[in-house]
């Protein structure tokens, strides 16, 4: 058996000099929580289609996508064409642009519960003003959301999105837990947690906070790692949130590469307002908020008492260019190919851990898998928990020995980059990876 981390330091140099280097700069040597991994990340100098390329020279097939957001692989020849196009023309403005106004009509098209929408840099700032407009709609102050949901990093983002289980009460009346130190306690007093997959619960707890809620923001499919929810649990929420005057937030940044109107489209169910990010942007930092037209009017500058989204770069030429390029090669089959391919993709690494005895869950939506480590189905944030992390970190480094990139939890995707032969590797390097391990990972 050999050891994953051992051999990642002995084949990454000049990352690790990176890394050291960084270090001396950048706190933590990098800027992004979610790209630091143990012992010390890989630095990227290229990236083309499905292939990336590190500091050290290495080429590995990239399962990530920058966190699902590169739904075309990197480098798309329509996308870079049309950032080119953009960028020749002048990158920003004090001012509107025409891009802006093309790429609101498309997802205003094909998103159901988009009336009217918003551009926004981040997906932190899009579920930050989607919150807030269901407070300012409602005039109520709390919002609930789900445990183990991930909605960025805003203040009140950052409350049980990834509790300690033995800190966060009973797993059917969870506790709102402060995720990181910072976060302030008027955030947590101002988040009500409801358990994902369980409609009684959940309703039993909005029912108990109706007068103060403002609405409910609950992922379609939780993208980190991936949870589906049933639709018997959403169309609950629905009904609930319509009765007691609540809005119904689907945070859509990672599920709306499942569908051309995203996951809500796929399950039938319409909420108030959608969040989201990743593939509108074709690459570029582009998010979006948007839904029912008398939500979204409060945003209108005419209105004497407004609701203000300021933005030095919201909805800049580049980004706006490169997410019209990337949302107009998404055609109802792209999406079709991409779903069945993810599909086969989990079943057939299914498989491979079956056949060496190692027991895993493969969780999979459409293009999205995750790997945990837990002979138990994973339906919500305390089944996660109970899997072990320290295999899905073995598990992400070995395969990184094999070129081939997931998240660092062990979480991928498939990009329409990826074609027969790259699915063959990925299953080659899992094949090997898990051989290796079994062993170890069988007890
Ligand atoms: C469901 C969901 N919401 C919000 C965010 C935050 O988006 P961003 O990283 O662009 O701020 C993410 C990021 O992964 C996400 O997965």
């Amino acid at each position: 058996m050999s050891d994953p981390e051992a051999v990642y330091v002995e084949r990454n140099p000049a990352s690790r000099a990176l890394h050291e280097r960084a270090r001396r700069s950048l706190a933590g040597g990098t800027t992004r929580t979610t790209t630091y991994f143990a012992p010390f990340p890989v630095y990227i100098t290229r990236g083309e289609g499905a292939r990336i390329w590190d500091a050290d020279g290495n080429q590995r097939l990239d399962f990530i996508c920058n966190y699902t957001a590169l739904i075309l692989g990197h480098a798309h020849p329509r996308v870079t064409a049309a950032v080119r196009e953009a960028a020749g023309r002048g990158t920003a403005f004090a001012a509107p642009n025409p891009y802006e106004v093309e790429l609101a009509e498309l997802l205003c098209e094909r998103v159901p519960s988009l009336e009217r929408v918003r551009f926004c840099n981040s997906g932190t700032e899009a579920t930050m003003f989607a919150m807030r407009l269901a407070r300012a709609f409602t005039g109520r102050p709390k919002l609930a959301r789900i445990e183990g949901g991930y909605h960025g990093t805003h203040d009140l983002a950052e409350v049980s999105a990834h509790p300690d289980p033995d800190l966060a009460g009973p797993a059917d009346a969870p506790l709102p837990v402060p995720d990181s130190p910072g976060t302030p306690p008027w955030a947590v007093e101002a988040t009500v947690v409801i358990p994902y997959n369980r409609p009684d619960a959940a309703e039993r707890i909005l029912r108990a906070h109706a007068d103060e809620l403002a609405g409910v923001i609950v992922e379609p499919v939780i993208g980190r790692p991936v949870i589906p929810a049933d639709r018997e649990f959403l169309e609950r929420l629905r009904r609930v949130t319509r009765e007691l005057g609540m809005l119904l937030i689907f945070d859509e940044v990672i599920s709306l590469r499942l569908a051309p109107g995203g996951a809500q489209s796929a399950a039938g169910v319409i909420p108030d307002l959608t969040t989201m990010g990743k593939i509108i942007g074709g690459g570029l930092p582009v998010a979006a908020f948007g839904g029912r037209r008398e939500v979204m009017e409060l945003l209108d500058p005419r209105a004497e008492a407004h609701l203000a989204q300021g933005g030095t770069y919201n909805g800049n030429p580049l980004g706006m260019a490169a997410g019209l390029a990337a949302m107009r090669e998404l055609t109802p089959d792209v999406y079709e190919d991409l779903n069945r391919r993810g599909e086969r993709l989990a079943d057939q690494a299914r498989e491979v851990f079956a056949t060496h005895g190692v027991p895993v869950q493969v969780n999979a939506a459409g293009s999205l898998f995750a790997f945990h480590f837990t002979d138990r189905p994973v339906r919500d944030h305390r089944s996660a928990a109970a899997a072990d992390p320290r295999r899905a970190h073995e598990l992400f480094l070995g395969l990184l020995n094999q070129g081939v990139m997931l998240a660092p939890r062990a979480m991928g995707c498939l990009c329409t980059a990826h074609g027969e032969a790259e699915t063959e590797r990925f299953l080659d390097a899992l094949e090997a990876v898990v051989a290796d391990r079994a062993p170890a990972w069988r007890g």
